[in-house]
């Protein structure tokens, strides 16, 4: 496959997970559930958390580019680019992207935020492409990077039991052969607003005692109505990048689907019309971390995924943003 046409391929990847294991069981003790409700109806067993006093979503995502650079010997000056995707940056600003840059010693690269949620990892991609195919930058980092324990209250049901923290991040390089992104749908709808969002903390209403007080600072989630959408937009993305690309199930080797809850997975792939062998997941191992699910799939499913494997990332989140994204896997590890 040689082609004059130059396309953005993943050539790496990195994660990393925080130690500290919150089961069920221990949610259990903190709110009225049970292990069994929260298996059910989403599919989790455990999440992890970052408790280690002072540090953020940038540590995160430092451990996870650092995971990377170790694993491919990369010089950090090489990297032109480092777009980071989070809902939970380290400070409003700078962005997390400039400290994680920093941290690495990415002394060439400049960097900036995505903010798009649960998609972001994918807009970050398609950002990272364009870069790429116009032959503008040979060597992007996109990590997606989320400690959403910072900002879920630990004494609400609905919320509490979804999320995780953790971070992956992938090197994306130019490719001559025809691998990597082949194309992508991303949507948009600020409707979203309404049902998902984090109330207190921007210019809208800065913190103080009052938002303190009403719990404002922490995410605020309508999960029927987030759960509907996701439902419809993440299958419905995903079905019309196959339909652009005329593929069918048989033709697809794994989808990558936002780790947000199971029974969201399985309405996409039933409307993919793919085997349910074919779907990664490890939502029973972190619940959702929002940026960090569909990097953590390909670091987590690294081995399995072979040269030439056409894959279907999807997510669905807060803004709301969508979409999903069809990328042919560039190597075997
Ligand atoms: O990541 C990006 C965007 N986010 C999502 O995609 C999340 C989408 N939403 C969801 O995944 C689901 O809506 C949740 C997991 C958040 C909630 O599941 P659900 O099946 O939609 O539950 P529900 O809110 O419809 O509640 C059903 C029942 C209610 O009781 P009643 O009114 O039927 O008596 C709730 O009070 O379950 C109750 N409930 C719980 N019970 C035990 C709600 N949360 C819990 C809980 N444990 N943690």
């Amino acid at each position: 496959m040689s082609q004059s046409k130059t396309t953005a391929a993943i050539s790496a990847v990195g994660g990393f997970v925080p130690k500290k294991i919150l089961s069920n069981y221990d949610l259990e003790k903190m709110v009225d559930t049970t292990d069994e409700w929260i298996k059910t109806r989403t599919g989790i067993e455990e999440r992890r958390i970052l408790d280690i006093p002072g540090e953020g979503t940038s540590y995160l995502g430092t451990k996870a580019v650092e995971n990377l650079l170790h694993k491919t010997n990369l010089d950090p000056k090489e990297i032109d680019l480092i777009i980071c995707t989070t809902v939970t940056g380290d400070y409003l600003f700078p962005a997390t992207a400039n400290i994680i840059s920093h941290n690495v010693g990415a002394t060439n690269a400049f960097s900036f935020d995505i903010g798009a949620a649960c998609s972001g990892f994918l807009y970050g991609v398609r950002t990272a492409s364009s870069f790429l195919e116009a032959g503008t930058y040979k060597k992007v980092i996109v990590v997606g990077a989320d400690k959403m324990s910072a900002i879920v209250d630990y004494s609400n049901r609905n919320n509490c039991i979804i999320f995780g923290d953790g971070a992956g991040a992938v090197l994306m390089e130019p490719n001559k052969e025809g691998f990597g992104v082949q194309d992508s749908v991303l949507y948009t709808d600020g409707i979203g607003k309404e049902y998902l969002l984090q109330p207190a903390g921007g210019s809208v209403k800065p913190p103080s005692v009052e938002s303190i007080k009403n719990r404002e600072h922490f995410i605020y989630q309508d999960g029927k109505t987030v759960f509907k959408f996701a439902v419809t937009k993440m299958a419905e993305a995903s079905a019309e990048v196959m339909r652009k690309n005329k593929l069918t199930g048989e033709d697809i080797n794994y989808l990558l689907a936002h780790q947000a809850n199971k029974r969201i997975i399985d309405a996409t792939r039933d409307r993919m019309g793919i085997d349910e062998s074919k779907v990664l997941m490890n939502i029973q191992r972190y619940g959702n971390t929002t940026s960090g699910t569909i990097p953590l799939l390909m670091w987590d499913f690294e081995k399995k995924l072979k040269k030439g494997d056409n894959l279907i990332l999807s997510a669905f989140g807060g803004g709301f943003t969508w979409g999903s994204i069809y990328l042919k896997w560039l190597y075997n590890s």
